[in-house]
């Protein structure tokens, strides 16, 4: 893909990785882009580079606008190597006269690649560099999501380069956000957001009100992967204020596992009493469904329901995996329930409440144990259980709504 001019000036100059599918335990079933941008004025500035394998397709793309060597300066907004892998050949190649990055990101620069050498400026938060007719301020993001993380933001243009913030894992030939299908573009933005920066929702809260109080105009963002905001700006930031606040839609999500059907019958029985309240509900078992794309689901219902049967005196492997991931990512604001079918000793249920709990779930039932396979009256005792956490979800949501 040719380097893409998003303003004038100022071109995408990333790499397009099409064949990435796991990202660090996330799955990328669609790709990814690492993004980056230079910025032609008085001084030229490249803004990040890309992952390493990709550094031949980056440099190439560069050359298609201008010698490296013509680079003044690079801004590291992020240290991560799917943004730096490229930065060691860059230096190389472009001598830059400075190196832009906050006090952590040089720390992090030098644990990375331990060159003292490098001509590193380390930046204030908040402050300002000329380029010329335009300039650059740096805003820190710190731990959005990695200590060094800050975005550049170009006033004259509007433009806010968000580093990780802002993203989606997702290839596309098409550069813009009003270039591609909206809804799946939002759906991977939540992805993004769920398995990202949903541990950092606090903080992510705490920027949005920032950036409003210090005025800044924004009518592009330009994150470090997938596309870039230019049309619906004001639908990401909406997005991100209520993920960030644990906004819930009328939605539940049953997730399980099972050994010989007797949870599953459980499950579809928990879910459709969810779904009789006028709920929309997921049915998620985790054999089919990676555990990312579960925590998407999570992002926004208002309920999260466990099942598990009891395998060793515990829950089932997959089940302890998810919970550990959720458990890490802290979802917050969810009423929370489980059930699980047993043979002798039955501990699961209580594991996974117990495990709920410590996440300051709501959990307003004791959960449903069934002893080996459920008849009819231990699945009407599901729907039921279902129709009540129901009834919750939807008398909470709308408590929410009218506030
Ligand atoms: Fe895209 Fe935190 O790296």
């Amino acid at each position: 893909m040719k380097a893409t001019e998003i303003k004038k000036d100022i071109f995408w100059v990333g790499a397009i990785d099409w064949n990435m599918r796991d990202f660090h335990g996330y799955s990328t079933y669609k790709g990814t882009t690492y993004n980056a941008f230079l910025l032609k004025d008085d001084k030229v500035v490249l803004f990040d580079t890309v992952k390493k394998n990709l550094k031949g397709d980056f440099v190439h793309r560069i050359r298609s606008l201008l010698d490296p060597s013509q680079i003044d300066y690079i801004v590291v907004n992020h240290v991560e190597m799917d943004h730096t892998g490229a930065l060691p050949e860059m230096i190389d190649l472009v001598r830059p006269e400075k190196i832009f990055c906050s006090s952590m990101g040089k720390k992090a620069l030098l644990s990375h690649f331990h060159r003292e050498d490098w001509p590193y400026e380390v930046v204030e938060p908040g402050q300002s560099i000329s380029l010329g007719k335009r300039s650059v301020r740096f805003i820190e993001t710190r731990m959005l999501h990695w200590p060094d993380s800050m975005f550049s933001y170009i006033p004259e243009e509007k433009l806010l380069i968000s580093s990780d913030a802002f993203g989606q894992h997702w290839a596309t030939s098409e550069r813009f956000d009003d270039e591609v299908d909206f809804s799946e573009l939002m759906s991977h933005a939540a992805k993004y957001y769920a398995n990202i920066l949903l541990l950092y929702s606090s903080l992510v809260n705490r920027l949005l009100n920032n950036v409003a109080e210090m005025g800044i105009e924004i009518d592009m963002i330009a994150p470090d992967h997938g596309l870039i905001w230019r049309s619906s700006v004001d639908r990401i930031l909406k997005a991100y204020s209520d993920w960030s606040v644990h906004k819930a839609k009328r939605k539940a999500v049953v997730v399980y596992d099972t050994m010989w059907h007797s949870t599953e019958m459980m499950a579809k029985a928990v879910a459709d009493g969810i779904n009789r309240e006028d709920v929309s509900v997921m049915l998620m078992n985790l054999q089919k469904n990676h555990r990312s794309d579960v925590i998407t689901e999570v992002l926004d219902s208002r309920a999260v329901v466990l099942g598990s049967p009891t395998l060793n005196n515990g829950m089932l492997p997959r089940m302890a995996a998810f919970l550990t991931y959720m458990k890490g990512l802290k979802p917050g604001n969810k009423i929370g329930a489980a059930f699980g079918s047993y043979g002798w000793s039955g501990e699961a249920v209580k594991q996974m409440r117990g495990i709920m709990e410590e996440m300051k779930f709501e959990l307003p039932e004791p959960g449903i144990r069934v002893r080996y396979v459920p008849e009819h009256p231990d699945l009407t005792e599901c729907l039921e259980m279902g129709r009540r956490i129901g009834r919750a979800v939807r008398e909470s949501v709308s408590r929410e709504n009218e506030q």
